[in-house]
């Protein structure tokens, strides 16, 4: 049975389009405002098959989702990935799909670039909170730069767009930002900044990391000249234009100025799992009735159930008082 041509649309009429799928939970790398270094992942045997998430996908494609990123952890590093990324490339051949896309750390990119691209992948965005290898080790705790570079000059090579992503920290990287923003436009991609989220414990204190983007926004009109633009790709970023470069920066401000009225977006874990709020703790298990049955009935009644407890927004806070994560479970469970 198909569900074309319906919708979802949740209780505060927003309409869901953008499916994020954390294809698994595991990463290379360990930054530290993301994840403590002993982490426990999932034992391999909760994973959902790639056939399964193919199922799951293709579901919430027929049920409206016109854009799909693959999230993590780290996407790239789940085994036989790019089987995943074929077979649902399919979607974007017959038209159902707009947009298949993912969120990289980088570090696997040099050997996957020219195959996304060959699966119709167009645009990709790339983790990267400095330029400084030194720093970047430390950030990681243990990542190569040279291996992000390459992978992002492969990606370059073979077509792809990209926007660099960099979460904003206090003393960390925020003297950094003119410099990354000449060395992204000076290559045609773009740059956004995010603040960083209460989301899981981590061993650093989160609010000595917290660096609210009102003020490096401010910073930073001191040396360029920004100008807001209505430039959308469907995220949470809102853009300016910088003269001196002639780019493109976003500003993802879940802190300072939510933007959740205009979310249209949930999430599918690795295990089956469905948030409809990245910063709410609900969830909806999409994997008992995917199994429960060879056709997608229960599954889609299951989805339209959870949309329809969607919550209006999340209200993540980093100060002094608020020690506690808003949620407990690290940004790697749902890729953000
Ligand atoms: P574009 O398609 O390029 O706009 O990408 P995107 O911003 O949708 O996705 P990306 O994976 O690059 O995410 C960038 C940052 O935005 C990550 O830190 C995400 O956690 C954050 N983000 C995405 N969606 C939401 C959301 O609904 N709420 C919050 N608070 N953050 C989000
Ligand atoms: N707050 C904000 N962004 C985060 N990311 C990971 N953890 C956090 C956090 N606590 C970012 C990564 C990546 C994206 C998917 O989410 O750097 O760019
Ligand atoms: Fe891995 Fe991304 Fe988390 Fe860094 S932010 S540890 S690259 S999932």
């Amino acid at each position: 049975m198909s569900f074309a041509g319906s919708s979802m649309i949740d209780p505060f009429g927003r309409s869901i389009s953008y499916l994020r799928v954390s294809v698994t939970d595991r990463c290379d790398f360990r930054c530290t405002y993301c994840m403590a270094e002993d982490m426990a992942f999932l034992p391999k045997k909760d994973l959902l098959s790639l056939e399964e998430l193919d199922r799951l996908c293709t579901v919430f494609i027929e049920k409206g989702v016109k854009k799909l990123r693959l999230t993590g952890g780290e996407p790239l590093v789940r085994k036989n990935i790019m089987h995943l990324v074929r077979q649902l490339s399919r979607h974007l051949e017959s038209g159902a799909l707009e947009e298949l896309t993912l969120t990289t750390n980088g570090s696997q990119l040099a050997r996957f670039a020219r195959e996304l691209a060959d699966c119709g992948v167009k645009r990709i965005n790339v983790s990267l909170d400095t330029l400084d290898p030194e720093k970047f080790r430390t950030i990681t705790r243990w990542g190569d730069l040279s291996k992000v570079m390459a992978g992002i000059e492969a990606a370059g090579a073979a077509g792809l767009k990209i926007k660099i992503n960099a979460v904003a920290l206090k003393g960390f990287n925020d003297s950094e930002l003119p410099e990354m923003l000449r060395w992204a436009h000076g290559r045609g991609m773009d740059l956004t900044v995010i603040e960083t989220m209460p989301m899981g414990e981590i061993d650093a204190d989160r609010t000595d990391q917290y660096l609210p983007l009102s003020q490096l926004r401010a910073d930073l009109e001191r040396r360029f000249t920004l100008t807001d633009i209505p430039y959308k790709t469907g995220g949470p970023a809102r853009y300016v234009e910088v003269a001196e470069t002639g780019g493109r920066m976003g500003f993802i401000t879940p802190l300072t100025h939510n933007f959740c009225e205009s979310c249209n977006r949930v999430r599918l874990t690795c295990t089956g799992m469905l948030y409809m709020c990245l910063g709410q703790n609900d969830d909806a298990d999409l994997r008992a009735p995917l199994r429960a049955s060879e056709g997608n009935e229960l599954l889609s009644n299951a989805i339209d159930e959870a949309i329809g407890r969607k919550p209006k927004g999340h209200d993540f806070v980093i100060d002094r008082r608020t020690s506690r994560p808003a949620v407990a479970r690290h940004m790697s469970v749902t890729g953000g």
